[in-house]
């Protein structure tokens, strides 16, 4: 039986108290892992040790984005090694909005994939393709480049021990989210890029992207996808939690 994942990315959202009502509130209402459910979420840097420290029972911790080196001179970031010391146990690289604001290139986000691992945290490496990339038939295109550059920065081997989420650029915070056919195409295309790439192990492949309560038991019936990266619906604790029955439902 596949493990499906259902990780919720906070974004720039929620001071401690409010992180610390949202998880009590998951817990409340049973969003947390399961058998075959591994249940994430990934807060602000600001609000990770406080949730460390009242105790996630059932959920796991994750960041947002780390840095490619262990420490030194560079103002504002924050170290893989820093992430697992306040209880991380994943770190998201690569999200389109970090590709967007902060330049981060596919070489750049293979070494953070490689320094995350290095330092125990396993990387949820983000690709996925803008709108008109996706409207002149580019979009396997895009995913083969984005893959091949990562894997090259990374090797195979890192990124098999990797989570990768599929996020097309278009779907994120619009409310278009991919058809059950565009995510399982995207996902079957990244997965016959990974077999060519000799990343042997079956890699977890999660769609992000506007996923919602009511579409996301779509998304967990096809084949090639593992599970969701959530953004907006996982600031609700009764969206989130259905999201996540969905996802145990699909292990039945
Ligand atoms: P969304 O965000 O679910 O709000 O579209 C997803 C993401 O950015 O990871």
């Amino acid at each position: 039986m596949r493990t499906r994942f259902v990780v919720g990315n906070w974004k720039m959202n929620l001071l401690r108290g409010e992180a610390l009502e949202l998880i009590e509130a998951l817990k409340s209402v049973d969003a947390v892992s399961h058998e075959h459910v591994s249940v994430v979420v990934c807060p602000p840097f600001t609000a990770l040790s406080t949730l460390t420290e009242h105790g996630l029972q059932g959920i796991e911790l994750g960041a947002q984005n780390c840095h490619v080196s262990q420490k030194g001179a560079f103002t504002g970031e924050v170290s893989a090694e820093m992430l697992r010391d306040v209880g991380c146990s994943y770190v998201i690289v690569g999200h389109s909005e970090r590709r967007r604001d902060q330049h981060e290139t596919d070489a750049e986000i293979g070494r953070k994939a490689l320094h995350a691992l290095q330092f125990g945290l396993r990387p949820i490496i983000c690709v996925g393709e803008q709108l008109e990339e996706r409207q002149s038939g580019m979009t396997h295109e895009v995913l083969h480049r984005q893959i091949s550059e990562i894997i090259e920065a990374a090797g195979a081997d890192v990124v098999s021990k990797s989570v990768i989420a599929y996020e097309p650029v278009w779907a994120i915070g619009t409310g278009l989210a991919a058809t059950t056919e565009q995510a399982q195409d995207a996902h079957a295309a990244i997965r016959a890029h990974l077999d060519q790439h000799a990343v042997t192990h079956r890699v977890p492949l999660l769609y992000g992207g506007s996923v919602t309560a009511a579409n996301a038991a779509g998304l967990f019936s096809c084949p090639d996808v593992d599970g969701a990266l959530v953004g907006g619906a996982s600031l609700k604790a009764m969206e989130f939690a259905q999201i996540v029955h969905a996802a145990r439902d699909s292990t039945r």
